[in-house]
């Protein structure tokens, strides 16, 4: 049917779980014709929000769009759209941030309620009624079992010859009847390539030939290519050192630039034969593949530029054999990142001098987008860096700081932290060392020494095992929150 049509089947106050993770694999029709529905019952003073539950952010067409016509109550989990943010910010959304692992367990335990419908973007359907997933798993197998109907959306843009690459794993039961999983290699098959759906459930299905995101990464710049450098001069050393092997152990890479950086300084590193052991894989990954670096590699999404994407439909049978796309539930799944010893890579917002991280607030309280899967992979990790450029905005805001404004990821989770500065190995150090080193490390030389005094005068003011002096601690943040700027006021007056 048309997409029209199998929008009127989605009502007001409904709980929709959507296909779709860090811009791809989401529906392309079915939410905007919902978005026109519900801006024409606006347009008549007619309430209608639904909640929307997805695996991570999706596009401007549906999180944006969706969010502009006032059509989202409740949003879960990943988000990475301004319209979104805006109004998660503004209060008008019911933002529920969670680690990307947690979200189909959660639904299957009941935490969240019933799912009223799933839209599902999907590469094809078997005479059988089995389902050839698109270019993202997410949380579609949980999304098309616990829905009371389903609405798909077939998209012929994708290649066919997809067909092969996923692996759905329905091993997954609710404690106390849970089975360990039986993987102990990053892209062992333990599923099936199909999804699996009651058809008696399925309600419309709707054609559609619209490309995922494929908007172009940033070229590495001077910081990132910086920040790659130390990551893999310490890669290198522990190798030397025995504790890590030759070909290393399973990579994750974050979303976004600096992340991509680091994947491309791979490119010309001293590894060979890596594995990669992901949630979404971008432009930097597919280049390891193609240049023969990476084997292979594990992931719930596949989230390239046009560039990118064009080189991997042309060469399709060359990445069927070596990219395994996974439920999100898996991929990210705390006892195989354990398992596996997983190298997580991770880009932040800020750390403190003990090594607390905030991954999503912006000052403390404006979200960016989410945590998204960085915890599951850090606290699990066999190692685990976090990376951010030294300073934001300018320069005026270090992403160093005394006390973080907002803590993601606890002193616990986080081993390594890297800047563009330095890198600081925090393993096994107490917390008076993590700071002195991330100091010296990490900071920008114009912060160095204010975080040095704070640090100083901290540990004379009768401090513990945690030196801070509360009343000062997200002083920095509060100026810039008042000025623009975390720089002391004398220096700015100068
Ligand atoms: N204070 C204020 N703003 C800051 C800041 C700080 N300490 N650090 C960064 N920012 C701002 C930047 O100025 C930029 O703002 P702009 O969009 O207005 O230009 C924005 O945050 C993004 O920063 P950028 O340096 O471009 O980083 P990025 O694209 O690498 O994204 C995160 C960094 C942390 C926002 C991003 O990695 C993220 O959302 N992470 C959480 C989810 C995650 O880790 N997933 C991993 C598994 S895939």
């Amino acid at each position: 049917m048309s997409a029209a049509e199998a929008a009127a089947l989605i009502a007001p106050g409904h709980t929709v779980g959507m296909s779709g993770f860090t811009g791809s694999g989401h529906p392309k029709a079915v939410p905007q014709a919902l978005a026109a529905r519900i801006e024409a019952a606006h347009a008549q003073g007619q309430p209608f929000q639904i909640n929307l539950w997805t695996g991570a952010s999706t596009s401007p067409e549906l999180d944006g769009l969706l969010a502009k016509v006032g059509g989202l109550r409740q949003r879960l989990p990943f988000q990475s759209d301004p319209a979104c943010r805006e109004r998660i910010n503004g209060g008008e959304i019911d933002y529920v941030d969670l680690h990307l692992s947690h979200v189909a367990q959660h639904a299957w335990f009941g935490f969240f309620g019933r799912m009223d419908v799933a839209v599902i973007e999907v590469l094809g359907i078997l005479p059988d009624g089995r389902l050839i997933p698109s270019a993202a798993v997410g949380n579609n197998k949980t999304w098309l079992e616990i829905a009371d109907k389903v609405i798909l959306e077939v998209n012929g843009q994708l290649p066919a010859e997809m067909e092969g690459m996923h692996d759905i794993y329905y091993g997954t039961a609710i404690p106390p009847r849970r089975q360990p999983i039986a993987m102990t290699q990053a892209t062992e098959r333990i599923g099936e390539p199909y999804l699996r759906v009651d058809p008696a459930k399925v309600v419309a299905v709707v054609e559609t030939h619209a490309s995922d995101r494929n908007t172009p990464f940033a070229r590495p710049d001077a910081v990132s290519q910086q920040i790659a450098g130390h990551i893999i001069e310490f890669l290198t050393h522990e190798v030397k050192m025995g504790r890590l092997p030759k070909d290393m152990l399973p990579l994750q890479s974050g979303v976004g630039n600096v992340a991509n950086a680091v994947l491309a300084g791979l490119l010309d590193g001293p590894f060979d034969d890596l594995l990669g052991f992901t949630e979404v894989l971008q432009d930097g990954m597919l280049e390891l593949l193609k240049r023969g670096k990476m084997r292979a590699a594990s992931s719930t999404a596949i989230s390239l530029s046009g560039d990118a994407m064009r080189e991997f439909t042309e060469n399709i049978d060359f990445y069927r054999e070596r990219i395994v796309l996974r439920p999100q539930e898996i991929s990210n799944h705390p006892e195989l990142v354990r398992r596996l010893g997983v190298i997580a890579m991770n880009a932040m917002i800020e750390a403190d001098i003990y090594g607390n991280v905030n991954s999503t607030h912006v000052m403390g309280s404006a979200m960016m987008n989410g945590i998204g899967g960085s915890g599951d992979f850090a606290r699990n990790g066999y190692l685990s860096f976090f990376v951010t450029p030294s300073v934001a905005k300018g320069g005026a805001v270090s992403c160093i700081v005394p006390m973080v404004s907002h803590v993601d990821h606890t002193e616990h989770d986080t081993q390594i932290i890297v800047t563009e500065q330095g890198l600081a190995d925090l393993r096994g150090l107490s917390p008076r060392k993590r700071a002195q080193l991330i100091i010296d490390r990490c900071a920008h030389p114009e912060w160095r020494p204010l975080l040095q005094d704070y640090f100083d005068r901290a540990q004379r003011q009768g401090a513990r095992h945690t030196p801070h002096l509360l009343g000062e601690a997200l002083s920095w943040h509060q100026r810039c929150l008042e000025t623009g700027s975390m720089r002391p006021l004398e220096t700015v007056c100068l």
